[in-house]
């Protein structure tokens, strides 16, 4: 193919003509030190490219060549435990290559490719396959089974396959598809764009929770297996350990976490502390289920802007062999800066804050690989990909327009406040702003899994929360004597749903998940003695009376309660159920 010829590089931006035989998104490498770049924008013979690394050092009259194929994945056993760049470029391996920094121009493939993988086949000689079916798997770390799938376009009779050691670019089995005559060499790895969505055979409306072990996000504002889920917050508000905890203990298979930071210990923390967290299922390094994509502070814009499209593409190939996979991006507002630098410098119309008018359609697009997915193949499997992206407004304002444009899309906000982790609550979701559109579609679940009456309690004890809210408003005003008995009991039961539920402790062993069994419970108990005051004080009971019970010590310790310990959640229920039986009298 004929090479281009570099016009102007301009950051991240690099003009090239002669480039008429290029396509749109196609990959280009730039320059003497081939650097990676895809084509952005084509305007007859000159092409607008976006590379991926570092341009100083590059000119105008170097050559630009075509490689003919679009920003792609590599996708096979080895994507589990890896570290990657936004363009899917093994950060170790760099890292042996090229010393300690990254060299530019490095080639090396994302899977490697001298690695033997022990390919045991699930199908035999002359069965009959179709796109997406699984042929055989190997065992990639000692948590997770890779699942070796037929391309969606081939179908027809296995004619090879065996059991042996096998690189991923070797053929482990071939299909013949009699009508076509053709045959088809099945490798273990396959390669996929990443900015187009991996198919399906259909979407399903989610309806398991994803469950974390974090109260608020469970209990209040849960979000479903296959959902979408934006974490907004200032600066140092917890977002990090939000996704953290999450990926550390939510009930999913896989996790692939990008991390774009800004400043480079940011990048530095996760990629030194995720390699240590442990799997609490397991106790074997959680990495051996995860797959990280870092963008480290040497690592230019651009790579911030491809490394979603990567990471996503990984997760739905996952999901495509039946796991659920949950996706957290950490935080979109780095992707979307890069979005708005790479517009800036192709002059484009900027929008709200210089972001361009594309930005809610590319978060669309992000955010829609999300999904509850029916898979090619005809076991019917079904696989899930929930997608967690924080958000960094500047000041931890909520009119952004990241913020606002992925709140159009996501069906969940967990919405953290400066506020609340001053005060040292902690996860700092608030749950007057935060909410989730879920609850239809998970009360089946919970109803069943869990209690009949659960999102009944869930909404008593949400109201009373926004309750004390209006009530401390009226406190602020005219002083606490102003309100009635049953009012003053609503603000000690808020209380202790914020501090005996709500606030949970990361960094506590007994803290930091909770089942959803012991969660219930905790409501329950908290509301159960609610409705125990309400009583006692329409019967003439005094507020101090009320808060002298010594249930409430025992409920102020209920989250240290072991979950194998549920007899003392009994004990408390029986206490509090006494108190019915006492006579008040009126003092
Ligand atoms: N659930 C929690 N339990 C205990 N401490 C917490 C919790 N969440 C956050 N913190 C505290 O808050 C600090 C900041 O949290 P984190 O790094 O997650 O914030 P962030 O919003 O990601 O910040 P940045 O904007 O810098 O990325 C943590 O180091 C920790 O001390
Ligand atoms: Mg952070």
């Amino acid at each position: 193919m004929e090479k281009g010829k570099i016009v102007k590089v301009s950051g991240p931006l690099v003009i090239a003509s002669g480039m008429q035989d290029v396509k749109m998104y196609e990959v280009v490498r730039v320059g003497k030190k081939r650097l990676i770049g895809e084509v952005l924008e084509l305007n007859n013979d000159i092409a607008s490219i976006q590379v991926y690394e570092e341009t100083s050092g590059i000119g105008p009259g170097e050559s630009v060549i075509p490689t003919g194929a679009p920003l792609s994945v590599e996708l096979g056993p080895g994507l589990l435990g890896s570290i990657y760049d936004g363009t899917q470029r093994p950060l170790d391996m760099i890292a042996k290559i090229s010393g300690d920094f990254i060299a530019r121009g490095v080639d090396v493939p994302s899977l490697d490719r001298e690695k033997l993988w022990h390919f045991i086949p699930t199908v035999k000689n002359g069965d009959t396959v179709i796109g997406g079916d699984i042929i055989g798997t190997v065992q990639e770390t000692s948590l997770i089974i890779h699942k070796i799938m037929i391309p969606v376009e081939v179908s027809g009779k296995i004619s090879k396959i065996k059991e042996s050691d096998y690189t991923v670019t070797d053929t482990v089995a071939e299909v013949h598809n009699s009508k076509t005559g053709e045959k088809t060499e099945i490798k273990m790895m396959q390669t996929f764009p990443v900015r187009k969505s991996r198919s399906y055979a259909e979407k399903l409306p989610p309806i398991e929770p994803l469950i974390t072990g974090q109260r608020v996000i469970d209990t209040f504002f849960p979000v479903a297996k296959g959902g979408a889920a934006s974490i907004p917050g200032p600066f140092g508000s917890g977002k990090t350990v939000v996704q953290h905890q999450i990926s550390k203990w939510a009930n999913t298979d896989i996790i692939v976490f990008i991390g774009c930071g800004e400043r480079g210990n940011e990048m530095a923390d996760v990629l030194l502390e995720f390699p240590h967290l442990k799997d609490p299922k397991t106790n074997e390094p959680l990495i051996k289920r995860t797959v990280l994509i870092a963008n480290t502070s040497n690592m230019p814009v651009s790579a911030r802007e491809s490394s979603i499209y990567t990471g996503i593409t990984i997760a739905e190939y996952f999901r495509d062999m039946g796991y659920s996979v949950a996706l957290m991006a950490d935080s979109t507002s780095r992707w979307a800066e890069a979005l708005r630098e790479i517009s800036g410098r192709l002059e484009e119309m900027p929008g709200d804050e210089g972001y361009p008018a594309y930005l809610s359609t590319r978060l669309a697009e992000f955010y829609e690989r999300a999904g509850r997915v029916k898979c090619h193949g005809s076991d019917g499997r079904i696989g899930t990909l929930t997608v967690i992206g924080s958000v960094s407004p500047p000041g931890g304002d909520l009119s952004d327009p990241v913020v606002q444009a992925t709140l159009r899309i996501v069906k969940v906000f967990w919405s953290l406040e400066d506020k609340l982790a001053y005060a040292r609550h902690f996860p700092a979701i608030s749950w007057l702003r935060s909410y989730t559109l879920y609850i239809d579609s998970l009360t089946g679940y919970f109803a069943q899994n869990v209690s009949e009456d659960f999102f009944k309690l869930r909404k008593q004890a949400l109201k009373l929360l926004q309750e004390e809210a209006s009530l401390e408003e009226i406190v602020r005003l005219v002083g606490i004597e102003a309100l009635s008995p049953a009012e003053r009991l609503v603000l000690i039961t808020a209380k202790s749903l914020r501090e005996d539920f709500l606030h949970q402790l990361a960094f506590d062993p007994d803290d930091t998940y909770t089942s959803i069994k012991k969660q219930y419970r905790m409501m329950h108990i908290i509301m159960l003695l609610h409705n125990v005051c309400d009583e006692m004080i329409a019967n003439g009971a005094a507020i101090d009376r009320i808060l002298s019970l010594a249930v409430r010590e025992k409920i102020a310790r209920m989250k240290f309660i072991k979950e194998t310990e549920q007899k003392k959640f009994d004990e408390m229920e029986q206490e509090i159920d006494t108190l019915k039986k006492i006579k008040v009298t009126t003092e």
